[in-house]
C-alpha cells in the first residue's frame, strides 16, 4: 500500500475523525477535504481521467455487485444525480431517499445513527446529505461501510463539491502558484468552505474572500490557512480583485442576509472585460442572481464543464472507496 493512500486513512475514534495511517491502509469514509493529501488528489485525478474514457465508451459492469445508497435529507440536483449516474456507469446498483426527512423512518423520530445501521447491512457505499452540521460525521461513526459526506447543513462541508471544483481548475492549470477569488455568502458556504481546505494544500496559493463583511469566512477556515501559512485576504470588494486572480469561484449570495447590494458581488457580461484572458469561472451551482446567464456563452465560464466533472469524480471516489474496503 502506497504511503500516500496509508496517510489520508481515516480512523474515528472518541467521536472524532481523523486522519492518519491505518494499518490495513483503506480510504474509509469522505466527510471533509482535509483528509485528502496531494498525492492522493493525484491518484483521484488520475482515476477521474480514466472515467472520462469509461463514460465515452457507456460505462462498465466493473461494479455490477455492488449496491451505493443515497441519503439526502436536503434537496440537491447535482449532488446525487452524479453520485447515482456513477454508480450506473460504473454498473452499480442503487437504493436511493431523496428526501429522507419525509420518505425515512425519521419521520417516525428514528435517529440517523440506527438507520445507518440498518442501510449499512444492504448496501456497499452510502452518500449521505444531512441537515445538521456534524450530521455525516456521525452517521460515519456507526456505518459498517463507507460513508461519503454530500453537504451537511449550510456552515459544515461538502467535500466532494470541492473534489471537482479542484479537478476542473488541475484540468486547465497547475494548482501550484493559483490565485483564486472566493466570492459569496461563506460563513454558511459549506462548497466554499471545502475548497479552501483543498487549496490550501498547493503551494503559493494565494486566496481572496470576497463577501460583506458580515458574511464573511469563519474564523476556523483562517485559523487553518494560518496554521499552514497560505496568504489570504478578506476582501469586501470583489473590484479590486477581479481583474488579478486565476480563477473566479461564485456563490450564492441570499438577498436577505445582507443589507447591501447584491450587485456588487454580481458576475454579469459587463464584469468579463475587467477578468483574466483565461481566467476560469467557477460556480457550484444552483444559481441565482450571483452570476447572470450572459456570462454563459464566455468560453472563460466553466460551471457547466464543472457539473459534469463532477460523474468523473465521484465514479472515481466510489472506485477508490469500493476497492480498499
Ligand atoms: N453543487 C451542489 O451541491 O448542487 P446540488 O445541491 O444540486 O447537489
Amino acid at each position: 500500500m502506497e504511503e500516500h493512500v496509508l496517510a489520508a486513512v481515516v480512523q474515528i475514534r472518541s467521536g472524532r475523525i481523523e486522519a492518519r495511517p491505518k494499518r490495513d491502509g483503506k480510504l474509509r469514509h469522505v466527510i471533509e477535504s482535509q483528509q485528502f493529501t496531494v498525492p492522493l488528489l493525484m491518484e483521484l485525478f488520475d482515476r477521474a481521467r480514466g472515467m472520462e474514457r469509461v463514460v465515452a465508451r457507456g460505462g462498465s459492469l466493473e461494479y455490477q455487485n455492488r449496491i451505493m445508497a443515497t441519503l439526502f435529507y436536503a434537496p440537491s440536483t447535482r449532488t446525487r444525480l452524479s453520485f447515482e449516474a456513477a454508480m450506473h456507469r460504473l454498473g452499480g446498483r442503487i437504493l436511493s431517499t431523496e428526501h429522507a426527512q419525509a420518505f425515512s423512518s425519521e419521520i417516525d423520530g428514528e435517529q440517523v445513527e440506527d438507520t445507518i445501521r440498518i442501510i449499512g447491512g444492504y448496501s456497499d457505499v452510502i452518500v449521505i446529505r444531512h441537515y445538521q452540521e456534524g450530521g455525516a460525521k456521525r452517521a460515519a461513526q456507526v456505518s459498517p461501510v463507507p460513508v461519503i459526506n454530500a453537504g451537511d447543513s449550510e456552515g459544515g462541508q461538502h467535500p466532494t463539491q470541492a473534489l471537482l471544483d479542484l479537478y476542473t481548475i488541475y484540468r486547465e492549470r497547475p494548482l501550484d502558484g493559483l490565485s483564486v477569488a472566493i466570492i459569496g455568502e461563506l460563513d454558511k458556504g459549506r462548497t466554499a468552505r471545502s475548497l479552501a481546505y483543498l487549496l490550501a494544500k498547493f503551494e503559493r496559493v494565494k486566496i481572496f474572500f470576497v463577501s460583506p463583511p458580515e458574511l464573511q469566512m469563519k474564523p476556523d477556515i483562517l485559523s487553518y490557512l494560518d496554521e499552514h501559512g497560505v496568504h489570504y485576504e478578506l476582501e469586501p470588494d470583489m473590484n479590486r480583485v477581479i481583474g488579478e486572480v486565476d480563477v473566479v469561484y461564485q456563490t450564492r449570495i441570499r438577498p436577505e442576509r445582507t443589507s447591501g447590494s447584491l450587485q456588487q458581488y454580481a458576475i454579469n457580461s459587463a464584469l468579463l472585460p475587467k477578468m483574466k484572458q483565461d481566467v476560469l469561472i467557477l460556480h457550484p451551482l444552483p444559481r441565482t442572481v450571483e452570476l447572470d446567464q450572459s456570462v454563459d456563452q464566455d468560453p472563460r465560464a466553466l460551471y457547466f464543464r464543472q457539473a459534469q466533472n463532477g460523474l468523473y469524480v465521484r465514479m472515481a471516489l466510489l472506485t477508490l472507496l469500493l476497492e480498499k474496503n
